[in-house]
């Protein structure tokens, strides 16, 4: 399926970057900021806290070996019950609630991109809705990396050159999807955290047309 032909689920929102980018901290951010609004909201991750995801977590901290097609195959399987699966992403939009998700099928075609080649991961995430609204933390791999080494055990991709080739593949495969019925929004990471937060406040702010965060966005 071409980017452009894929549905978007309503009230989606995906934040997407290279590993110390920053989308935690804003996840916790948005979701400060959408309960203080009184939204009805759920904030949620990939690798997910299922027994999928807890698989996948194994393999990234070097606990599991698993070769680079099979962990695409892992992140795609997460993704399909984080979206279909009990009191997943479908069934909480379909409540009415905003969903809010760090990483989504653009970090399979990044990072899994570059471990096995584009083609898998284009193929495994091909049928995927798109959301709403993603913001892309844009960041130097060597200033983010440089986050990473504060907070000690690191992961399989966690290394520099890993990073910046990380980087790169989102750059071109966020390229397919721009014209298409997607907003992205790119957000410089690089800037102090209370400066990408008003701007990723705005961002969400703009997507469900509300003002968020008393920045009158
Ligand atoms: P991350 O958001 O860094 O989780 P945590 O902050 O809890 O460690 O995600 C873990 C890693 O998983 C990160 O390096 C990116 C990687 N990843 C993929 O390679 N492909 C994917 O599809 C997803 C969702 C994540």
């Amino acid at each position: 399926m071409k980017a452009m032909e894929r549905s978007i689920l309503r009230r989606f929102i995906v934040l997407e970057g290279v590993d110390g980018a920053g989308t935690t901290t804003q996840l916790t951010r948005i979701d400060e900021a959408l309960a203080a609004a009184g939204v009805p909201h759920w904030k949620t991750a990939e690798p997910t806290q299922r027994p999928e995801g807890r698989l996948i977590r194994s393999i990234l901290g070097g606990e599991i070996g698993a070769s680079p097609g099979t962990v695409a195959h892992l992140f795609a399987a997460d993704r399909n019950e984080h979206l279909y699966g009990s009191l997943g992403i479908i069934e909480r939009l379909g409540r009415g609630e905003v969903v809010v998700c760090d990483r989504y099928i653009f970090s399979s075609l990044a990072y899994q991109g570059v471990s096995c080649g584009k083609e898998l991961p284009a193929k495994l995430n091909s049928g995927f809705p798109l959301p709403e609204l993603l913001i892309f933390f844009d960041v130097e791999p060597s200033l983010s990396m440089g986050r990473i080494g504060q907070r000690g055990k690191r992961e399989i991709y966690e290394e520099l050159p890993i990073q910046e080739r990380v980087r790169e593949a989102y750059g071109e495969a966020l390229a397919a999807f721009e014209g298409g019925p997607m907003r992205i929004v790119r957000v410089d990471a690089n800037l102090p955290l209370e400066e990408v937060n008003r701007a990723v406040l705005a961002a969400v702010g703009g997507a469900l047309g509300l003002g968020l965060g008393g920045m009158g966005a």
